[in-house]
């Protein structure tokens, strides 16, 4: 994710903002860059990699400018490549930019700005701000007065820093929706996407709220409106919490911290891809191949691990909705099966990394057979990315944890897109369209209720950490969450764990259950809740525990099971979407009742790049 670190006071911001970028690289990055003001002037310097890349490039600079920006890129519109880099100027080289958001009418703009005569040097959205800017300031002379104007036209979210020769001594900060925080000290002022590279300089701190314009001086800050230019007051606050932690954002461990982003993981696969009145998803990505999309006669999702089990889920919800042929397979089976290929098949590779081995085998083999190729893939520029015809981008952020779990969310956010995206153009109506749309947009808001019920699930957790073995359990939408819930508590807490569609537990492992093989159910109230009710009960006569994941005012489960975790009603399409989180929470808090190693897990990688 993309991180920012600002700086106006008396010290020089060169290694200001180098330590500040170091603080930022927790949260994963592909290039760097920064901009410092002296003199009248402003000297930017970008890299590649990692951040000793840009302290390489800079060791000839010398430079005593007390104003500066830096920022590390996490790509998502354009290749990771010093073009690209952050900050982005306009044609004057007189304002410079750093932007971590998604602009989501930049090509609209864009295009406008083209035709007014401006140059742009990179495939960003966020250069559109640096030329929108100069536009205004041809009308408002204030650079305050531009930004703002600047930013009225712009729709997506923002946490941004404006750095310009018009402005000596200052830098000007917004935010929509994408955290900025100011942090104030006796030896100047700074800004922040991140805690984190601000607790080493100060622990007084400012959160800005959205549509909040700061504009920072050496001696402090003042914050207006971005819709209003009357002053506002910000409570200051102060940090006690160390660097490390952080890092975290008071989370104790990156997977606690990633499973409380999957409502801003869901909102942000959405933004901008939606459009209600039309009941319709616009998957830019999928432009330059839709008509030979639209022909396929077979779909093959190929993927591994929990990208798997979200390729599971993806072929129910697809065949569900649509008429195509969906198949699954795991990519690293893919290539020893005797494909025979339809004509017109499209293959869809689904990754978080970009880099898994299997999967990029995978897809080698289905560009040999003829298949167009397809990505649905959260780092930008990986190779699987640049392998594919063409493909749809998570936006999820880094995951660091080793364990998936907002990437997993991510991806079945975009399936339910793509899944309209063909439905809408087969039989589903606009009406049904729209009302998937609103059934889309109401998850993030319940998967924070759930969220909110992290307390008791800690607290089933307890009940059950010192279990060795369990089952998990769910049919049709639910079937393909048991198997990730399972795996979730496997890779952290190293415990064993089964899943199967409940259908089979009597086709053989039944024969498991005792009181010490507990079961987790998931059984939301859904087309398939009476033959659940009909698995727990056998698992119950056998003396079997039950935890029961179902839909929160359930008048029998509670009575009927051991432990029953509630989620939000939603119609079955959507529910996995919910059940999934308590599974993710049940498995952290059982590694950490059992003092595992949560984020770096024995034995795994983040990325696994060999077959
Ligand atoms: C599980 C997990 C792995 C990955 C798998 C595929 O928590 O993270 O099972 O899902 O290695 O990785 P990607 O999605 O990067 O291809």
């Amino acid at each position: 994710m993309c991180g920012i670190i600002c700086y106006v006071g008396k010290q020089p911001a060169l290694p200001v903002l180098l330590e500040g970028l170091k603080r930022l690289e927790y949260r994963g990055y592909d290039s760097s860059g920064i901009a410092l003001l002296e003199d009248e002037q402003i000297r930017r310097f970008r890299a590649v990699g990692k951040i000793r890349e840009l302290e390489t490039g800079l060791i000839e600079w010398t430079s005593d400018a007390k104003t500066g920006i830096g920022h590390t890129r996490w790509a998502t519109h354009g290749k990771p490549c010093v073009e690209n880099a952050h900050p982005h100027s306009d044609c004057a080289g007189e304002i410079f930019v750093i932007h971590n958001g998604i602009i989501e009418n930049y090509l609209a703009l864009k295009q406008e700005l083209i035709t007014a005569g401006h140059r742009f040097l990179s495939e960003t959205d966020t250069e559109v701000v640096a030329h929108l800017i100069e536009e205004a300031c041809r009308e408002h002379a204030d650079l305050e007065e531009a930004v703002t104007r600047a930013l009225a036209r712009v729709r997506g979210t923002f946490g941004l820093a404006v750095l310009s020769t018009r402005h000596a001594n200052s830098i000007i900060i917004a935010r929509r929706s994408s955290p900025m925080i100011l942090g104030i000290s006796d030896s100047g002022t700074f800004a922040a996407s991140d805690v984190s590279a601000l607790v080493a300089h100060t622990k007084q701190v400012v959160y800005l709220q959205d549509d909040d314009l700061a504009v920072l001086t050496p001696d402090g800050y003042r914050i207006t409106n971005l819709h209003a230019p009357a002053e506002v007051n910000r409570q200051e606050q102060t940090v006690d919490w160390d660097v490390d932690a952080a890092e975290k954002q008071g989370f104790e461990h990156f997977m606690l911290k990633e499973i409380h982003e999957q409502p801003e993981a869901v909102r942000n696969a959405m933004r901008g891809r939606l459009v209600p009145s039309e009941g319709i998803s616009v998957l830019g990505g999928l432009a330059g191949v839709r008509e030979q999309f639209l022909r396929m006669e077979q779909l093959i999702l190929v993927s591994c691990g929990t990208s798997f089990y979200a390729a599971m889920l993806g072929r129910y919800i697809l065949e569900f909705c649509t008429d195509f042929r969906v198949e699954v397979d795991v990519a690293s089976e893919f290539r020893y099966r005797r494909l025979n290929l339809r004509d017109n098949t499209v293959v869809l590779a689904i990754s978080q990394s970009g880099e898994t081995a299997d999967t990029l085998a995978a897809i080698r083999e289905a560009k040999r057979k003829g298949a167009l190729v397809l990505g649905l893939v959260n780092v930008v520029g990986s190779n699987i990315a640049r392998e594919t015809d063409a493909g749809i981008y998570n936006h999820a952020g880094p995951e660091i944890g080793v364990a998936s779990t907002k990437a997993f969310v991510s991806q079945l956010t975009i399936l339910y897109l793509l899944t309209l995206y063909l439905a809408r153009h087969q039989h589903m109506s606009v009406t049904d369209g729209q009302e998937f749309i609103r059934e889309l947009e109401s998850i993030p808001d319940k998967i924070e209720q759930i969220l909110a019920k992290s307390a008791q699930i800690q607290q089933v957790a307890r009940r059950y950490a010192q279990f060795r073995d369990f089952m998990y359990i769910g049919r049709k939408f639910n079937y393909p969450i048991a198997l990730e819930g399972a795996l979730k508590l496997k890779e952290i807490s190293y415990l064993h764990a089964e899943a199967y569609a409940a259908g089979e537990m009597k086709h053989g492992p039944i024969a498991l259950i005792n009181p010490d093989f507990p079961s987790v159910c998931l059984a939301t109230q859904d087309s398939t809740y009476d033959k659940m009710m009909a698995n727990i009960q056998e698992i119950k006569a056998r003396c079997g525990r039950t935890i029961v994941v179902g839909t929160e005012g359930d008048a029998q489960l509670p009575a009927l099971c051991d432990d029953f975790i509630g989620v939000p009603a939603s119609s079955e399409l959507f529910a996995p979407l919910l059940t999934v989180i308590p599974l993710q929470l049940l498995a952290y808090y059982i590694a950490l009742e059992n003092g595992c190693e949560i984020d770096q897990p024995r034995n795994l990688a983040k990325s696994v790049t060999v077959e």
